[in-house]
Order: structure tokens, then sequence, then C-alpha cells
């Protein structure tokens, strides 16, 4: 089937399981404004995540890679009262879109962003003692996931579900010899989950408005 299939099924599967959201619209829509990359996941793959986290009745997710908050805002509508999401934003301007978006979408106070090159935050995060995440959405620079998984570690429980975007990049993973920097890095996470004896997991191929892609997930032990 050809990519404006997969595209026109995603929008069947809006229309019969998600629906329409004015809040996720409008941010969507705010991104468009602020010049941000519509690297955002899809709804389907929002919806998704949402589930997984609910579906583990997480209290506390971090995310590493912001953008303008509309994974962020899925995410944080998992969580039940007095539940916490801690989201990593290299770039203030996405951060402030992000934080206006979350704000509007009602989940302001549920959400912190910490704006600055994530390994440092996470560093930090590690020093200060952060409290475990039950689970954690990784969608930032790709070259440094087997360091996001690293840090991940540090600071799950056992329990903690882990998953990571853009793992396939339309089949592009399997080229070890890549120029493009997203797929090394890309392939150092699958290495470092290789045999892994800490580490449980698996990767999902999806096709949809996204093209063709996937999701890692993860369970720590
Ligand atoms: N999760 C978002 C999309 C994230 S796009 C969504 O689905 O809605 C990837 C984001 O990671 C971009 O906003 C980019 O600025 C951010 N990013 C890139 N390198 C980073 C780094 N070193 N630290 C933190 N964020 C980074
Ligand atoms: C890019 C990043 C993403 O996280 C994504 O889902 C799609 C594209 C990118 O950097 O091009
Ligand atoms: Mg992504």
């Amino acid at each position: 089937m050809s990519a404006p299939g997969w595209s026109a099924v995603d929008d069947y599967i809006v229309d019969q399981l998600i629906g329409e959201d004015a809040v996720l619209d409008a941010a969507l829509a705010h991104n468009r404004e602020g010049g941000l990359p519509p690297i955002d996941v899809s709804p389907a793959q929002g919806k998704l995540l949402q589930l997984l986290a609910k579906g583990i009745g997480a209290r506390r997710i971090l995310e590493i890679g912001t953008l303008g908050g509309y994974s962020t805002i899925w995410l944080a509508r998992a969580l039940g009262e007095g539940g916490k999401l801690v989201t990593l934003e290299l770039d203030p301007d996405y951060a402030a879109v992000a934080r206006a978006n979350i704000d509007r979408a009602g989940s302001g106070d549920a959400v912190d962003i910490r704006i600055g090159p994530a390994c440092n935050t996470l560093e930090e995060m590690c020093a200060a003692g952060e409290a475990a995440f039950d689970f954690v959405f990784v969608d930032a620079d790709k070259q440094n996931y087997a360091a996001y998984l690293d840090y991940a570690v540090r600071l799950a429980r056992a329990g903690t579900m882990l998953v990571f975007d853009n793992v396939v990049r339309e089949g592009g993973i399997l080229d070890p010899d890549s120029d493009d920097p997203k797929v090394p890095g890309t392939r150092r996470l699958y290495e470092a989950l290789k045999n892994n004896p800490r580490i449980d997991a698996t990767a999902i191929q999806t096709v949809g408005r996204k093209k063709w892609d996937g999701f890692l997930l993860a369970l720590v032990r």
C-alpha cells in the first residue's frame, strides 16, 4: 500500500477511535504560527503513548524532547490527580510555545518544562536525587539516544516503561554507513539493548501520517 493510503487509514482511525480535539488542534496551529517543525507524533501515536502510560498507572512521566508540547499534552492526560510530567527541551523558543500550549490544555500544573541540553538536565536530575519515573518517552536528538537510555535507567525503578520514537526512519536504520548522524545514534540504542540483562525491549514499525517509522518499547527489569 502507498504512503497516501497509510495517511487515509490514519484519518479513519482518528475518526473512529480518537475524534477531533480542539485543544490539540490548537497546539498544532500555534506550533505552525511559531515556525516549529511539524515533527510531533501523530494523533494515533499520541493516543498510543497515553494508553501505555495510563495502562501502567504512571504517576511520574519523563519526556525528552518537548517541541511544542503536543506529545506532552497526550501524556499529561494519562496522569491522575497529583501526577507529574517533566519534559526536557533544548530550544527556549520552542519551550515557550509548549508552555502556552500546555497551559491552554489545562495541564499546566502537572507539567514542568526544563530548558537546556537534555544530557545536562538529566545529569542534574540524577545528582539532585530526582524521584523515579514510571514512564519515559524519548524523542529528542537521536545522536544521544544511547545516553538517554542510560539516564532513563538511572531515573527508573523496576517496571518503568521506556518508549523511543523514530527508530526505523523509513528503513534507514539498516544502513551502518549512513551519513545521517541520526542513524548511527539510533543504532547505538539498539546495540545497547542487545542482550541487555537489565532491560527487555522490542520495536514496532509504524506507518501513517508520519510515514514509515517506529517505536522502541522497553521495560526495566
Ligand atoms: N515530542 C514532540 C516532538 C519532539 S521533536 C512531539 O511529539 O510533540 C524533538 C525535540 O527535541 C525538538 O524540539 C528539539 O529542539 C529537541 N532537542 C534536540 N536536541 C535536544 C537536546 N540536546 N536536549 C533537549 N532537547 C533537544
Ligand atoms: C525528526 C524528529 C522527530 O522526533 C520526528 O518524530 C520526526 C522527525 C527530525 O529531527 O527530523
Ligand atoms: Mg519523534
